[in-house]
């Protein structure tokens, strides 16, 4: 069965992202097809990026590196859940993402965001980024994503419109099929 690890990726007091994580939890409880390992990036507590070697070479001398390579190396695919700041994401996922780097490699990775415009120029920032490091980044139609002003009512819950989340099994939908086809690929190299 295919491994996805969710990563919330804000790490600010107060953040909505976790109300939107604990949603998309939810949807994923759902499914009995995929395996779901969901992680808060502030728990990973890693450091401004501080290893000394680079990530290419995969020799980590920090525990929270080697803690951090061991689950990413383990899932088969992503999905990152992502705020807008200032257009783009923030330096916390930047800063996780560029710990690793063959650990990412030739696996497929979806997107849920939000903001003013439901995050998706964040979410362009990251594809621009993933690429790099040879992930396939999932498009799917509608995005998935929440506009924070007008789906956050005025006691800060979160406000779940019809669609979100047939969306979001549709976005899994697409990321379980590349991830197959990824997986599959991976095991002849
Ligand atoms: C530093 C900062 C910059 C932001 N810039 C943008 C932005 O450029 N576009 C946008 O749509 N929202 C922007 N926002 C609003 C955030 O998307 C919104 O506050 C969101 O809830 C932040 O995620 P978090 O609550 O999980 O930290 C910004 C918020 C912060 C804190």
């Amino acid at each position: 069965m295919q491994k996805v690890l969710v990563l919330l990726g804000s790490n600010r007091p107060g953040r909505n992202g976790e109300k939107v994580a604990r949603w998309f939890k939810d949807i994923t409880n759902q499914r009995t097809d995929m395996e779901f390992e969901h992680v808060d990036i502030d728990d990973l507590q890693l450091p401004m990026y501080n290893e000394p070697r680079s990530p290419m070479e995969g020799n980590y001398q920090y525990d929270y590196t080697k803690r951090w390579s061991k689950k990413v190396a383990d899932a088969d695919a992503f999905v990152f859940i992502t705020p807008e700041y200032n257009h783009g994401y923030p330096a916390v996922l930047k800063n996780a993402i560029d710990y690793l780097n063959h650990e990412w490699k030739h696996k497929p990775v979806g997107f849920i965001s939000y903001g003013v415009n439901q995050g998706v120029r964040a979410v362009e920032q990251l594809c621009q980024v993933l690429r790099v490091l040879k992930m396939v980044p999932i498009s799917t139609l509608p995005h998935v994503g929440f506009n924070i002003i007008t789906e956050i009512d005025s006691q800060g819950n979160l406000l779940v419109h019809e669609g979100k989340a047939p969306a979001a099994q549709n976005m899994l939908d697409e990321l379980k099929w590349w991830s197959e086809a990824l997986s599959i690929a991976r095991s002849k190299n």
